[in-house]
């Protein structure tokens, strides 16, 4: 079966009710018929469920779907993007390592790179997207993971990865990628040579802007400890989040199809507007990296940013004219929404810090959403028209 077939058929074991869709295993521990079995489980000799923080079959429906679609041996679901990103740095690194980090990332990833693995003796070197030819020279004999998101949040870079991917191997160092925005409809990594991709599930895969989750797949050895660190420290996703997420990933790629042709058509249309200093898009010529979107993405994805002229003031003033799109930090949603990054997401980072990462004070994400394209470019129209 093809993966997108897969994360529609993938089902927890039916009960003896029979059911077609899957239920919700609202269930914080499962029984066992005897000492025996239970003492078995608890030494791993089965894989029995014990306690929803360790397992829920919720939670194993969703993880065997997103290990299908994106080529991976296993994976451990999470409360939040955040921990699972989190988890991933902590059961692998250990005081003494380094990580080496692209510059553009989500802020509080940012925050965890910066503030917050120093504390714990792990140091970390942030390289420039923009500039592979650094990043060789920025690996340490104890460099034990290269961490990148790929299109990036929100300035849009794009990593090679099949670059990336040798460079890790040559160096045998742990290759984790945030696919957060691609998806894995769009992007596999592990395809190009990652270990570990990472994935804010609150995003795409709900694609409605109803739960918060996380996951974290990849190498079978790597995802054991991860699940050893999560098991005892207690970031689990919610069996129902798990249930709602996993229904989501039956019509995901269909999701992401239109959110990239909506995105898409934005993009053309507004792209040499005169009322815009820049406009930025995965799969238009003039993005820098346009050729290295071009051949590891399906498609070009849901975001675009750009910039009007008059900088962050007008920028303001076109947040406050949106009629229909939502002003919230959210993305990947079915409606559009309209975010300011400098001020919101990515307050946290210094303005030195933002410009490194591409984050112009003007700059508005749009992550385009499943309306039709005529009311979507007419909102961001007339809001152009009445910031001027
Ligand atoms: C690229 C990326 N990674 C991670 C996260 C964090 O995910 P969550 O909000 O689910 O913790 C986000 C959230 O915006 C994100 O955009």
């Amino acid at each position: 079966m093809k993966p997108e077939s897969e994360s529609i058929r993938i089902q927890a074991e039916q009960s003896s009710h029979r059911e077609h869709s899957v239920p919700v295993y609202l269930t914080s521990s499962f029984t066992f018929e005897d000492a025996e079995q239970m003492r078995a489980a608890f030494a791993d000799e089965t894989d029995d469920n014990i306690y929803s923080r360790f397992s829920n079959p919720n939670c194993q429906e969703f993880t065997d779907k997103m290990c299908v679609l994106e080529g991976a041996e296993a994976g451990y679901a999470t409360a939040s993007g955040m921990s699972a990103v989190f988890a991933s740095f902590m059961a692998l690194l250990k005081s003494g390592d380094h990580l080496l980090s692209a510059r553009s990332i989500f802020g509080s990833t940012h925050t965890i790179i910066s503030k917050f693995l120093p504390k714990w003796g792990i140091t970390y070197s942030y390289a420039d997207p923009n500039k592979p030819e650094e990043w060789e020279k920025l690996i340490q004999p104890n460099t034990r993971m290269i961490f990148v998101e790929t299109p990036s949040n929100p300035g849009l870079d794009i990593i090679d990865l099949d670059w990336l991917g040798k460079l890790a191997k040559k160096h045998k160092i742990i290759l984790n990628v945030d696919n957060c925005f691609a998806t894995p409809v769009i992007q596999q990594p592990i395809f190009y040579g990652a270990d570990l991709v990472t994935h804010s599930a609150t995003k795409y895969i709900d694609g409605q802007g109803r739960v918060l989750g996380g996951v974290v797949v990849g190498k079978k050895e790597l995802i054991k400890e991860i699940y050893t660190f999560c098991r005892s420290t207690g970031p689990a996703l919610s069996p129902f989040n798990a249930w709602v997420l996993s229904k989501s990933l039956e019509t995901l790629s269909l999701r992401m199809e239109k959110h990239s042709d909506n995105a898409r058509l934005l993009a053309e249309r507004f792209q040499n507007h005169k009322e815009l200093d820049w406009l930025r898009y995965p799969f238009l010529p003039s993005h820098p990296q346009y050729a290295i979107a071009k051949a590891q993405m399906k498609l070009g994805g849901g975001v675009l940013t750009f910039q009007l002229k008059g900088g962050i003031e007008r920028g303001r003033k076109f947040l406050n004219a949106l009629k229909m799109a939502s002003l919230t930090a959210n993305l990947g949603d079915t409606r559009t929404i309209a975010t300011h990054p400098a001020s919101t997401t990515h307050a946290k980072l210094t303005e030195e810090e933002r410009i490194l990462s591409g984050i112009t004070p003007g700059l508005v994400r749009i992550s385009v959403g499943l309306e039709n394209i005529e009311d979507i470019a007419q909102d961001i129209e007339q809001a152009i028209d009445f910031s001027k």
